[in-house]
């Protein structure tokens, strides 16, 4: 029997070592400075998402939710208006178009885990104004299916691309196709900053006007309030902690592939499982895998054996699509295909500071579990 490893689901102290002086140098230098408050820092980061993802207007806010939020007041979406998202998404996507005063709408989503575009179009109503895909597990949903349903009806998109900085479809980038996009940046994403963070791009000059005014109490350059807004704005600290990660961004999202490429090389053919799409599955998907989100018939079991032999896996969301929490009033939404796989649904450790042998080990003891 092989010695048995510890192979936490995500390891924050591991991952603060890869980079520990170079932070601690940067914390120092912005207390230094004094610079806490939309600082120069913030400035260099939105610059550097900007570049990173081809957008116009990048804005740090708060964290991911309220990215949601502030995109959706930006756009007027309130009462009376309809918002449709996949019921495979975090509660702070439906969260967002409950808090502006809308309903959200859920639908299915398909094999690839992300919202089906059949179910969007037979969710339309005359109240419909907003989809919002989630851009689920480092992966970018097919957006041309989604744009053309939105220009049939007049709808708009806003891209909840909280997991997704930097994955593309057909080389553009997911939070980049919509009106407007959001990401965050808690500390487990792929990028991720030392407490909560978010942001919110847009190609838009109207919705990055009212936005800037949004996460600042409405106030302009001058000081002088012009709207209402609230006070969401992205810690300069946290920016700065972010800039540095961003140095190696590109390179731990290849490693993330590679991560993929070696989960599903030694686990694809074992029939009870349906693997995450793989890095190389077409040419149209670069998916920087937030997550590696597997599908098990005998999920269960399969956790408590990797768990046994010190391999961490999560369930996302605690197994249960949005629709499932009874105290939300879903009572009358019935989504089949999510609920299937909602109890199959296992996510296997996926962060930079795993290693060849510690991803061979998590796949040696998942073929020990079906060899028995
Ligand atoms: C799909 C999705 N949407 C929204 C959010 C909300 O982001 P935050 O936790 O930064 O508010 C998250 C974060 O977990 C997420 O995964």
């Amino acid at each position: 029997m092989k010695s048995k490893r510890n192979i936490p689901f995500f390891n924050y102290p591991a991952l603060f070592k890869t980079q520990e002086k170079e932070i601690i140098d940067t914390l120092h230098d912005v207390m230094s400075r004094g610079a806490y408050i939309l600082q120069r820092d913030l400035e260099e980061f939105e610059e550097n998402i900007k570049e990173l993802i081809g957008v116009k207007h990048v804005l740090g806010v708060a964290d991911g939710t309220n990215a949601l939020i502030l995109a959706l007041r930006a756009a007027d979406i309130g009462p009376g208006d309809e918002v449709i998202m996949s019921s495979h998404t975090y509660i702070a996507t439906a969260a967002s178009a409950h808090f502006v005063g809308a309903k959200p709408v859920l639908v299915e989503c398909g094999a690839d885990h992300m919202i089906d575009p059949e179910s969007v179009e037979k969710a339309i109503t005359d109240k419909t104004r907003v989809i919002m895909p989630t851009q689920l597990n480092g992966r970018t949903c097919d957006m041309d299916a989604l744009q053309a349903i939105a220009d049939k009806y007049g709808l708009i998109i806003i891209e909840d691309a909280a997991q997704a900085l930097s994955s593309n479809f057909n080389g553009k980038c997911a939070g980049t196709f919509g009106l407007a996009g959001t990401f965050s940046f808690y500390p487990a994403k792929v990028l991720g900053c030392f407490g909560d963070g978010g942001a919110v791009v847009t190609n838009d000059d109207e919705m990055a006007r009212k936005l800037y005014l949004l996460r600042d109490h409405g106030r302009n350059d001058e000081g002088e309030v012009v709207t209402w807004g609230t006070n969401s704005r992205l810690d300069n600290i946290q920016a700065a902690i972010l800039n540095v990660k961003l140095k190696t961004f590109k390179k731990d999202m290849e490693w993330r592939r590679e991560i993929a490429s070696m989960y599903d090389q030694a686990l694809r053919d074992i029939d009870d499982l349906i693997l995450s799409p793989a890095p190389d599955e077409d040419e149209k998907h670069y998916d920087v895998y937030q997550n590696y989100e597997l599908e098990s018939g005998h999920r269960d079991e399969l956790k408590s054996f990797l768990a046994e032999r010190g391999v961490g896996t999560i369930i996302q969301w605690g197994g249960k699509a949005v629709h499932q929490f009874k105290e939300l009033g879903f009572d009358d939404v019935c989504l089949p295909v999510v609920e299937k796989m909602t109890s199959r649904f296992l996510m296997l450790p996926m962060h930079t500071a795993l290693t060849d042998e510690d991803v061979g080990y998590v796949c040696d003891c998942i073929k020990d579990f079906y060899r028995r």
